[in-house]
């Protein structure tokens, strides 16, 4: 492919794990790629996604504000996107009392409002062009109350639900909004949630990233509208749609509360 004639796909949180792979698939199969996070090692990520022959901008903003959105927007700078990958999102571990409102509205701010504030961007230049693919990075989280988790899970629950919703009012506009719902995945997410103390922090039977990665891209390319990556996580989503949400509250302590990691 010539490179002007290489589509665009922007990525969220490509420094590392799922959106990481996210941003390799894309470039594997032909895309130019901005990519962000909000630390260096996103240089790192952009090499290695430019020895796969893509070329890549490379955006190091805080998306859980609105100006760091606005510098990635600005970073395409009117080309079309193509796929959008609305990825990064923060964990955050501890009982809520015991949280640092910071910490609590760090999480809310990048899971729901920046990735908000991304999408209605994005997706409104892909509406005028009738065409755009959009995969926002759920999680099967979002199906049950996050005992020792609570304000994010509840940040995908939102997701879960919005991504439903916008995929619904863009039926017959040419753009799809497919939503990835991972389990467990090993990946950095539990050192900065603060949770390697936890059952599922410490738990090394995790998702690979880059399978799960694998699993969102492609039904994002189908247009499907969700996809749980794995099989046990797929059991566990059925489950829990028949389960009452005060029992899927104590399963949910039972793996996250801080300590449980050490019996
Ligand atoms: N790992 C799991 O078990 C799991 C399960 C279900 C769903 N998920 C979801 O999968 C997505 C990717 O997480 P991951 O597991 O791959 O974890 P990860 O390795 O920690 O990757 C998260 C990425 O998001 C970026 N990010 C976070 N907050 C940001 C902010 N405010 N501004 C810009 N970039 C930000 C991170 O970089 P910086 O923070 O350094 O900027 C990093 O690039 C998240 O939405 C997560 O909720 C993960």
């Amino acid at each position: 492919m010539t490179p002007a004639a290489r589509p665009l796909a922007v990525v969220t949180g490509a420094s590392s794990g799922i959106g990481l792979e996210l941003a390799r698939l894309a470039a594997q199969d032909g895309h130019d790629l901005v990519i962000c996070a909000n630390e260096p090692a996103l240089a790192e990520a952009k090499a290695a996604l430019e020895a796969l022959g893509a070329r890549v901008v490379a955006v190091q903003a805080d998306l859980a504000t609105i100006e760091g959105v606005e510098r990635l927007i600005a970073a395409w700078d009117g080309r079309p996107v193509e796929l959008l990958m609305a990825n990064a999102g923060r964990g955050l571990g501890g009982g809520f009392l015991d949280q640092a409102w910071e910490d609590v509205r760090y999480v809310i701010d990048t899971n729901v409002t920046g990735t908000l504030y991304l999408l209605q961007a994005a997706a409104r230049g892909m509406r005028e062009r009738g065409r755009g693919r959009i995969l926002i990075t759920g999680s099967i989280a979002g199906l049950m109350p996050g005992s020792f988790q609570a304000a994010y899970n509840g940040t995908k629950a939102f997701l879960d639900s919005f991504s439903w919703a916008l995929r619904n009012e863009l039926k017959d506009s040419g753009v799809t909004v497919s939503c990835l719902m991972p389990g467990p995945t090993d990946t950095r997410f539990f050192e900065r949630a603060d949770m390697l103390d936890t059952k599922v922090g410490s738990d090394p039977d995790k998702a690979d990233p880059a399978e799960v990665a694998k699993v969102g891209y492609q039904a994002m390319l189908e247009g499907k509208g969700d996809v749980v990556a794995g099989m046990g996580n797929k059991v566990q989503a059925a489950m829990a749609a028949v389960t009452p949400q005060s029992v899927l509250a104590e399963q949910h302590r039972k793996m996250a509360e801080p300590g449980s990691g050490s019996g």
